[in-house]
Protein backbone atom coordinates (compact mmCIF):
# COMPACT_ATOMS: atom_id res chain seq x y z
CA UNK A 1 0.00 0.00 0.00
CA UNK A 2 1.98 3.52 -1.03
CA UNK A 3 0.41 6.91 0.32
CA UNK A 4 -2.75 7.97 -0.88
CA UNK A 5 -4.24 4.80 -1.50
CA UNK A 6 -5.99 2.29 1.05
CA UNK A 7 -6.52 -1.61 -0.01
CA UNK A 8 -9.02 -2.46 2.48
CA UNK A 9 -12.70 -2.88 1.85
CA UNK A 10 -15.69 -0.63 1.96
CA UNK A 11 -17.97 -1.85 4.96
CA UNK A 12 -21.66 -1.69 3.42
CA UNK A 13 -24.79 -2.64 5.65
CA UNK A 14 -27.99 -2.75 5.72
CA UNK A 15 -31.23 -4.30 7.84
CA UNK A 16 -31.32 -7.26 5.31
CA UNK A 17 -30.97 -7.73 1.61
CA UNK A 18 -32.41 -4.18 0.59
CA UNK A 19 -28.75 -2.55 0.61
CA UNK A 20 -27.51 -4.48 -2.14
CA UNK A 21 -28.83 -1.76 -4.50
CA UNK A 22 -26.48 0.60 -2.83
CA UNK A 23 -24.06 -1.95 -2.76
CA UNK A 24 -24.16 -2.51 -6.61
CA UNK A 25 -23.96 0.92 -7.68
CA UNK A 26 -20.72 0.84 -5.65
CA UNK A 27 -19.39 -1.68 -7.57
CA UNK A 28 -20.35 -0.23 -10.41
CA UNK A 29 -18.65 3.05 -10.01
CA UNK A 30 -15.82 1.85 -8.35
CA UNK A 31 -15.04 -1.53 -9.47
CA UNK A 32 -11.83 -1.80 -8.37
CA UNK A 33 -13.06 -1.43 -4.96
CA UNK A 34 -13.68 -4.60 -2.49
CA UNK A 35 -17.39 -4.96 -0.38
CA UNK A 36 -18.01 -6.67 3.04
CA UNK A 37 -21.58 -6.21 2.72
CA UNK A 38 -23.10 -7.08 6.32
CA UNK A 39 -27.19 -7.74 6.24
CA UNK A 40 -29.03 -8.08 9.77
CA UNK A 41 -31.08 -10.82 8.43
CA UNK A 42 -32.03 -11.71 11.73
CA UNK A 43 -33.54 -8.59 12.96
CA UNK A 44 -35.15 -7.46 9.46
CA UNK A 45 -37.17 -5.37 9.00
CA UNK A 46 -35.91 -2.13 11.20
CA UNK A 47 -38.82 0.03 9.16
CA UNK A 48 -41.30 -0.95 11.86
CA UNK A 49 -38.68 -0.72 14.85
CA UNK A 50 -38.12 2.08 17.47
CA UNK A 51 -35.79 4.61 17.36
CA UNK A 52 -33.32 2.89 20.34
CA UNK A 53 -33.60 -0.82 18.45
CA UNK A 54 -32.78 1.13 15.29
CA UNK A 55 -29.43 2.98 17.19
CA UNK A 56 -28.68 -0.49 18.91
CA UNK A 57 -28.89 -2.67 15.85
CA UNK A 58 -26.80 -0.36 13.73
CA UNK A 59 -23.82 0.09 16.42
CA UNK A 60 -23.87 -3.88 16.49
CA UNK A 61 -23.70 -4.04 12.39
CA UNK A 62 -20.69 -1.04 12.59
CA UNK A 63 -18.47 -3.12 15.55
CA UNK A 64 -19.28 -6.61 12.66
CA UNK A 65 -17.73 -4.44 9.94
CA UNK A 66 -15.05 -2.75 12.00
CA UNK A 67 -13.59 -6.48 12.54
CA UNK A 68 -13.54 -7.15 9.03
CA UNK A 69 -10.92 -3.84 9.02
CA UNK A 70 -13.11 -1.72 6.45
CA UNK A 71 -12.21 2.30 5.95
CA UNK A 72 -15.18 3.74 5.29
CA UNK A 73 -18.62 2.29 6.64
CA UNK A 74 -21.68 2.79 4.27
CA UNK A 75 -25.13 2.73 6.25
CA UNK A 76 -27.67 1.87 2.99
CA UNK A 77 -30.09 0.97 5.53
CA UNK A 78 -32.45 4.59 5.31
CA UNK A 79 -33.99 3.27 8.27
CA UNK A 80 -30.45 3.49 10.26
CA UNK A 81 -29.19 6.64 8.84
CA UNK A 82 -32.67 8.73 9.61
CA UNK A 83 -32.14 7.29 13.37
CA UNK A 84 -28.37 6.21 13.60
CA UNK A 85 -25.90 8.35 11.52
CA UNK A 86 -25.47 11.07 13.66
CA UNK A 87 -24.88 8.85 17.06
CA UNK A 88 -22.60 6.87 14.84
CA UNK A 89 -20.80 9.57 13.25
CA UNK A 90 -20.29 10.92 16.79
CA UNK A 91 -19.16 7.31 18.59
CA UNK A 92 -16.72 6.18 15.90
CA UNK A 93 -13.63 7.64 14.14
CA UNK A 94 -13.95 5.94 11.20
CA UNK A 95 -16.04 8.15 8.17
CA UNK A 96 -19.45 6.84 7.86
CA UNK A 97 -21.72 7.77 4.74
CA UNK A 98 -25.66 7.75 4.94
CA UNK A 99 -27.99 7.49 2.20
CA UNK A 100 -30.59 10.15 3.40
CA UNK A 101 -27.82 13.07 2.48
CA UNK A 102 -27.29 12.23 -1.25
CA UNK A 103 -30.78 11.31 -2.32
CA UNK A 104 -32.10 14.90 -0.46
CA UNK A 105 -29.09 16.19 -2.72
CA UNK A 106 -30.02 14.63 -5.92
CA UNK A 107 -34.35 15.40 -5.33
CA UNK A 108 -33.46 19.18 -4.88
CA UNK A 109 -31.71 18.93 -7.97
CA UNK A 110 -34.04 17.67 -10.06
CA UNK A 111 -37.29 18.95 -8.75
CA UNK A 112 -38.28 21.86 -11.26
CA UNK A 113 -41.08 23.03 -8.52
CA UNK A 114 -39.54 22.07 -5.12
CA UNK A 115 -42.49 19.59 -4.40
CA UNK A 116 -40.92 16.90 -3.28
CA UNK A 117 -42.71 13.59 -2.67
CA UNK A 118 -40.66 10.95 -0.20
CA UNK A 119 -41.68 7.34 0.65
CA UNK A 120 -40.17 5.37 2.95
CA UNK A 121 -40.92 2.61 6.35
CA UNK A 122 -43.22 3.65 8.95
CA UNK A 123 -40.02 4.77 10.82
CA UNK A 124 -38.21 6.72 8.38
CA UNK A 125 -40.64 8.87 8.03
CA UNK A 126 -41.33 9.32 11.74
CA UNK A 127 -37.75 10.33 12.13
CA UNK A 128 -39.01 13.38 9.72
CA UNK A 129 -35.23 13.57 8.41
CA UNK A 130 -35.87 13.59 4.89
CA UNK A 131 -38.22 16.41 5.88
CA UNK A 132 -35.42 18.19 7.83
CA UNK A 133 -32.79 17.31 5.33
CA UNK A 134 -34.35 18.69 2.11
CA UNK A 135 -35.61 22.02 4.27
CA UNK A 136 -32.00 23.00 4.99
CA UNK A 137 -30.98 22.28 1.22
CA UNK A 138 -33.71 24.09 0.07
CA UNK A 139 -35.88 26.10 2.83
CA UNK A 140 -38.78 26.73 0.49
CA UNK A 141 -39.94 22.78 -0.83
CA UNK A 142 -42.58 21.34 0.15
CA UNK A 143 -42.15 18.08 1.01
CA UNK A 144 -45.00 15.42 1.10
CA UNK A 145 -44.19 12.34 2.98
CA UNK A 146 -45.72 9.03 2.97
CA UNK A 147 -45.01 5.68 4.99
CA UNK A 148 -45.38 2.79 2.43
CA UNK A 149 -45.11 -0.48 4.91
CA UNK A 150 -46.48 -3.32 2.59
CA UNK A 151 -43.64 -2.44 -0.12
CA UNK A 152 -40.81 -4.60 1.30
CA UNK A 153 -42.94 -7.38 1.84
CA UNK A 154 -44.27 -6.88 -1.85
CA UNK A 155 -40.49 -6.85 -3.48
CA UNK A 156 -39.28 -9.31 -1.06
CA UNK A 157 -41.85 -11.70 -2.62
CA UNK A 158 -40.56 -10.98 -5.87
CA UNK A 159 -43.91 -9.22 -6.17
CA UNK A 160 -42.65 -6.77 -8.47
CA UNK A 161 -45.02 -6.20 -11.54
CA UNK A 162 -47.93 -7.71 -10.09
CA UNK A 163 -51.60 -6.25 -10.37
CA UNK A 164 -51.64 -6.39 -6.09
CA UNK A 165 -48.52 -4.33 -6.28
CA UNK A 166 -50.11 -1.64 -8.22
CA UNK A 167 -53.42 -1.32 -6.51
CA UNK A 168 -51.38 -0.63 -3.04
CA UNK A 169 -49.22 1.54 -5.03
CA UNK A 170 -52.14 3.41 -6.22
CA UNK A 171 -53.57 3.59 -2.54
CA UNK A 172 -50.36 4.72 -1.31
CA UNK A 173 -49.16 7.17 -3.83
CA UNK A 174 -53.09 9.27 -4.50
CA UNK A 175 -51.98 11.81 -1.31
CA UNK A 176 -49.18 12.85 -3.11
CA UNK A 177 -50.00 12.73 -6.54
CA UNK A 178 -52.80 14.89 -5.07
CA UNK A 179 -50.38 17.41 -4.00
CA UNK A 180 -48.84 17.68 -7.66
CA UNK A 181 -45.39 16.73 -6.45
CA UNK A 182 -42.69 16.61 -9.54
CA UNK A 183 -40.36 14.37 -8.10
CA UNK A 184 -40.15 11.38 -5.48
CA UNK A 185 -37.27 9.91 -3.33
CA UNK A 186 -38.19 6.59 -3.41
CA UNK A 187 -36.86 6.59 0.54
CA UNK A 188 -36.13 2.81 1.02
CA UNK A 189 -33.63 0.05 -0.20
CA UNK A 190 -36.82 -1.73 -1.30
CA UNK A 191 -38.16 0.59 -3.43
CA UNK A 192 -35.87 1.07 -6.40
CA UNK A 193 -36.66 -2.63 -7.60
CA UNK A 194 -40.69 -1.00 -8.06
CA UNK A 195 -39.76 1.43 -10.09
CA UNK A 196 -41.52 0.58 -13.53
CA UNK A 197 -44.84 0.23 -11.08
CA UNK A 198 -44.25 3.53 -8.97
CA UNK A 199 -43.28 5.78 -12.46
CA UNK A 200 -46.78 4.72 -13.93
CA UNK A 201 -48.70 5.43 -10.94
CA UNK A 202 -46.78 8.63 -10.60
CA UNK A 203 -47.19 9.41 -14.44
CA UNK A 204 -44.26 9.84 -16.72
CA UNK A 205 -43.76 13.77 -15.69
CA UNK A 206 -42.79 12.75 -11.63
CA UNK A 207 -38.84 11.88 -11.52
CA UNK A 208 -38.34 8.89 -9.68
CA UNK A 209 -34.63 9.64 -7.32
CA UNK A 210 -33.23 6.35 -5.57
CA UNK A 211 -30.54 7.53 -3.29
CA UNK A 212 -28.07 4.22 -4.47
CA UNK A 213 -26.74 6.06 -7.32
CA UNK A 214 -25.84 9.41 -5.69
CA UNK A 215 -24.27 7.47 -1.87
CA UNK A 216 -22.39 5.52 -4.41
CA UNK A 217 -20.90 8.96 -6.24
CA UNK A 218 -20.29 10.19 -2.64
CA UNK A 219 -18.36 7.37 -1.30
CA UNK A 220 -15.91 7.83 -4.51
CA UNK A 221 -15.93 11.77 -3.78
CA UNK A 222 -14.87 10.38 -0.51
CA UNK A 223 -12.10 8.24 -1.32
CA UNK A 224 -10.83 10.46 -3.49
CA UNK A 225 -10.49 13.30 -1.05
CA UNK A 226 -9.24 11.22 1.53
CA UNK A 227 -6.33 9.53 -0.56
CA UNK A 228 -8.14 6.08 0.46
CA UNK A 229 -8.86 4.67 -2.84
CA UNK A 230 -8.28 0.84 -4.02
CA UNK A 231 -5.06 0.30 -6.16
CA UNK A 232 -4.25 -3.66 -5.88
CA UNK A 233 -4.00 -5.21 -9.25
CA UNK A 234 -5.75 -8.22 -8.23
CA UNK A 235 -9.59 -8.27 -9.05
CA UNK A 236 -11.15 -7.47 -5.75
CA UNK A 237 -13.64 -9.98 -3.58
CA UNK A 238 -16.81 -9.19 -2.13
CA UNK A 239 -18.27 -10.51 1.54
CA UNK A 240 -21.21 -10.81 1.94
CA UNK A 241 -22.35 -11.72 5.43
CA UNK A 242 -25.65 -12.42 7.28
CA UNK A 243 -26.79 -12.57 10.99
CA UNK A 244 -28.80 -15.41 9.98
CA UNK A 245 -29.21 -18.57 7.61
CA UNK A 246 -27.42 -17.48 4.55
CA UNK A 247 -30.43 -19.65 2.21
CA UNK A 248 -33.05 -17.13 1.83
CA UNK A 249 -30.57 -14.13 1.81
CA UNK A 250 -29.25 -16.04 -1.10
CA UNK A 251 -32.21 -16.60 -3.12
CA UNK A 252 -34.05 -12.82 -2.84
CA UNK A 253 -30.71 -11.19 -3.70
CA UNK A 254 -30.88 -13.17 -7.02
CA UNK A 255 -34.06 -11.57 -7.46
CA UNK A 256 -32.46 -8.00 -6.37
CA UNK A 257 -29.34 -8.37 -8.47
CA UNK A 258 -30.22 -10.58 -11.26
CA UNK A 259 -27.21 -13.19 -10.57
CA UNK A 260 -25.97 -15.62 -7.57
CA UNK A 261 -24.40 -14.79 -4.66
CA UNK A 262 -21.40 -17.37 -4.22
CA UNK A 263 -20.06 -16.66 -0.74
CA UNK A 264 -22.47 -15.61 1.79
CA UNK A 265 -21.36 -16.33 5.49
CA UNK A 266 -23.49 -16.14 8.38
CA UNK A 267 -21.52 -14.56 11.23
CA UNK A 268 -22.76 -13.45 14.74
CA UNK A 269 -23.11 -9.79 16.30
CA UNK A 270 -19.94 -9.52 18.08
N1 LIG B 1 -33.53 -1.31 4.67
C1 LIG B 1 -34.76 -0.72 5.12
C2 LIG B 1 -34.77 0.76 4.71
O1 LIG B 1 -34.13 1.18 3.77
C3 LIG B 1 -35.97 -1.43 4.55
C4 LIG B 1 -36.20 -2.80 5.13
C5 LIG B 1 -36.47 -2.75 6.62
O2 LIG B 1 -37.58 -2.30 7.02
O3 LIG B 1 -35.61 -3.16 7.38
O4 LIG B 1 -35.42 1.54 5.36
Amino acid sequence: MHKGSDDRPIGVFDSGIGGLTVAQEITRLLPNEQLVYFGDTARVPYGTKSKESVIRFSKDNVNVLLKHNVKIIVVACNTSTSWALNVLRKEYKIPIIGVIEPGSRRAVEMSRKQRIGVIATPSTINSGKYTQTILKISPSAVVVAKPCPLFVPLVEEGWLDHKVTEHVAAEYLSSIKDQDVDTLILGCTHYPLLKPVLQKVMGKHVTLVDSATETAREVKKLLEAQGLLRVSKHPPRHEFLVSDEPEHFRIVAKRFLGHDLPHVRRVDHV
